[in-house]
């Protein structure tokens, strides 16, 4: 087993590990007392790996109560949010219990948000079943739900107590969700880790674990200096601010994944033509992006684009952080009038 250890607000571990679901009342009886675990999970994840969980929970002596929410994005809403509140305390879950989520990012989103405000805070274990949430969304304490005026726009950062990947789950993701999460993967190599961007020109399955345990670490290390995002961890979002629009015009039919390399590409596209990074460069995020059977363009516009990107939650005034790569392993944040943004994107979508 691969074993990373975060230590943030909170001091936990992750354990990358194949075959680890069915152990998971084990690792979680060490973390956490009580007498209720409380799974958080949605109907698809629920169908396939439900009662594996469940039954090794009852194992470890707990009472297990389930929440399963429809799955896809549109769950992780505010109705969802305070249905799981209530049912936690019609269940008689206490501040000694836990709650368990199982899932991609959406469950885990929401079960964080939720552990982070159900009675002032509860302890919390993240599964991620997507290889996307294993590197990202389940590592790091950024919990959240969706508004009506966008993505994430209410949240907490609450780290939890520990997360547990067993890639063996990932064999049963479709290979566009598989995908998805491997343009996070692709992000850690362009902002941080050469190395790894090269490892990721062989296949990816034999080294799955290696990969998620460099990813974790590269996210680990980052979170350490700056957990609550106020300078280095906006590297993470290499790919997302224009990711996140093409995301938020399609309605978000674009899944993240393929919007965020839709994203890594115009970047790319944009610090080529300001001669922050040389063409070669470019060309090599455009490629491993196409390697891996993503997206690398949109047929939004400038102005569809910029629209979207003005309301990212990460605006802070007349600006807007847009992260540039200097070369593979290293990019930097650029501070970005508002004003400016129509005429960039331009340049990027050229
Ligand atoms: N997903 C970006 C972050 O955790 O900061």
């Amino acid at each position: 087993m691969i074993t990373v250890s975060i230590c943030a607000s909170k001091h936990y571990d992750v354990c990358i590990q194949r075959g680890l679901l069915p152990q998971a009342g084990e690792y979680i009886r060490n973390v956490a007392g009580g007498m209720t675990a409380a799974i958080v999970t949605d109907d698809t994840v629920d169908a396939l790996y439900g009662e594996v969980l469940r039954e090794s929970l009852q194992a470890q002596g707990y009472r297990v109560v389930k929440f399963v929410i429809p799955h896809g994005e549109s769950s992780k809403n505010a109705a969802n949010y305070i249905a799981l509140l209530n049912y936690l305390a019609e269940q008689s879950v206490t501040r000694t219990d836990c709650i368990v989520a199982l899932g991609g990012g959406v469950p885990g989103d929401l079960a964080g948000f939720t552990a982070a405000t159900y009675l002032r805070g509860v302890s919390f274990v993240q599964i991620p079943t997507t290889l996307l949430a294993m590197v990202d969304s389940s590592v790091g304490g950024k919990t959240a739900i969706d508004l009506d005026a966008g993505k994430n726009l209410a949240g907490a950062f609450y780290q939890p107590d520990l997360v547990l990947c067993d890639t063996d789950v990932l064999q049963s993701l479709p290979a566009d969700v598989f995908a998805d999460g491997c343009a996070e993967v692709i992000k850690y190599g362009i902002i941080l880790d050469e190395e790894l961007f090269d490892r990721l020109k062989q296949p990816i399955y034999p080294q799955l674990e290696q990969v998620i345990a460099r990813c974790v670490q590269i996210k680990r290390d980052v979170v350490m200096q700056d957990e609550r995002d106020l300078g280095l961890r906006q590297l993470l979002n290499f790919g997302h601010t224009i990711g996140h629009a093409v995301e938020a015009n399609s309605n978000f039919a674009v899944s993240h994944g393929s919007a965020v390399a839709i994203g890594m590409c115009i970047a790319a596209n944009i610090a080529a033509a300001q001669n922050l990074c040389s063409q070669e460069c470019a060309q090599d995020i455009y490629d491993m992006v196409r390697a891996y059977g993503l997206p690398t363009n949109t047929n939004y516009t400038a102005e569809q684009l910029s629209a979207a990107a003005q309301k990212d939650k990460k605006r802070s005034g007349d600006s807007i952080h847009l992260i540039l790569p200097s070369k593979i392993g290293r990019c930097e944040i650029h501070k970005t009038p508002v004003a400016q943004l129509q005429d960039i994107m331009e340049v990027g979508l050229s």
